[in-house]
């Protein structure tokens, strides 16, 4: 089988399609062949050696997947050769097979494309975690969203719409803007790119603050980090839950005086360990997931597909803060 690798730290150029004998499903495994991987932000950071997860070289990029199972291993019940599945392996995406574990794999409706499917985890399960359990976001309360017409960002305005709340987008430019509102935002702002100095800075708050409102922001949704993060947090409410998701524009530092000033909370998300840690609250948002996936509420916005060997452009794409939804890459 084929497999895109990373032999050694790099950027996406270094990526090379590489022969390997075939997988085989160990116990409590399926063997998957892979239709669709998505591409992630995750992708650029693993492929650099900086990214939490530091997988033995070489290995593929590639963290979530739809595929067709063509092995199961011993042990495995309840998954046959021929049922469609998606999951998120971590890496090991852009190979025409994968081994995963049977547990964290999830029936994937015959009515609904690998290409779809690959799409939906990693952004919408991350971001139902993050605004139900972590956000305890309610109908009718506010929710700003930084990086808002991105992966998870997208996923975050349209979870945020079917919870009711008042949705304001936050973005880069106006084509994002456009993204933003299609999925559902009340509002949405286009805010300058960093970095910024003090003034900038305090330019930034000035612009969150109007466009949330006197009362502030119940929750902030944060994939973005960076010298937008201070801005933000000066936004909240009263007793608001800020949710650091990820940090593409730096890992910031936040003076915590403004937290005792709003009474707020600053919150971690890390729905890949809460996936791990408690796989049946997991196994219940998919769930929700997909039924609010019929009942049109979400639907994964896949903006671009790639094939196996060009899958090195969609990861250059999203470094360069380029990409509107999701990119997908179509394998075999
Ligand atoms: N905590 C978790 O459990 C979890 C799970 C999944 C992903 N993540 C993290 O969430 C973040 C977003 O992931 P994603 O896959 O949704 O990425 P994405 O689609 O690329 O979205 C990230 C957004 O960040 C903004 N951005 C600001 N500065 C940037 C820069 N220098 N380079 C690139 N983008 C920049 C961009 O929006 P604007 O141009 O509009 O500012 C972009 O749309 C990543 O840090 C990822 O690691 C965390």
């Amino acid at each position: 089988m084929r497999a895109l690798l990373s032999h050694a730290p790099g950027g996406p150029e270094t990526l090379q399609v590489t022969d390997l004998p075939d997988p085989q499903p160990g116990p409590g495994q399926l063997l998957v062949r892979v239709r669709a991987a998505a591409i992630n932000y995750p992708d650029v950071l693993i492929i650099e050696d900086k990214y939490q997860l530091k997988p033995p070289r070489p290995f593929a990029p590639g963290g979530e997947i739809g595929g067709v199972v063509i092995g199961v291993g011993q042990g495995v019940e309840g998954w046959s050769e021929g049922d469609r599945l998606i999951a998120v392996p971590g890496f090991g995406g852009l190979s025409e097979q994968i081994a995963i574990p049977a547990a964290s794999a999830f029936r994937l409706p015959t009515e609904r494309s690998f290409t779809e499917g690959a799409a939906l985890l990693l952004t919408y399960a991350t971001s139902i975690h993050a605004l139900w359990d972590r956000g305890r976001l309610q109908a009718g309360q506010a929710v700003l969203v930084l990086g808002a017409a991105g992966g998870v960002g997208l996923a975050a305005v349209e979870l945020g719409k079917a919870r009711g709340a008042r949705v304001i987008a936050a973005v880069s430019s106006e084509d994002k803007a456009q993204a933003a509102r299609a999925a559902g935002a009340d509002d949405a702002i286009v805010y300058p790119r960093g970095p910024f100095d003090r003034d900038g800075q305090k330019a930034l708050a000035d612009q969150f603050k109007t466009a949330v409102g006197p009362a502030g922001a119940d929750v902030i949704y944060d994939p973005v980090g960076g010298d937008y993060a201070e801005p933000a947090l000066r936004a909240i409410a009263w007793e608001g839950r800020y949710l650091v998701v990820g940090f593409p524009a730096g890992i910031p530092r936040l003076p915590l005086n403004l937290t005792l000033l709003k009474s707020c909370d600053v919150c971690g998300v890390f729905w890949g360990a809460f996936a791990m840690r408690d796989p049946q609250a997991n196994a219940a948002h998919v769930a929700e997931l997909f039924q609010l996936w019929d009942a049109g509420k979400i639907s994964p916005k896949v903006s671009a597909t790639f094939q196996l060997e060009r899958a090195g452009e969609a990861i250059a794409a999203i470094a360069a803060r380029q990409v509107i939804g999701k990119l997908v890459v179509e394998i075999g």
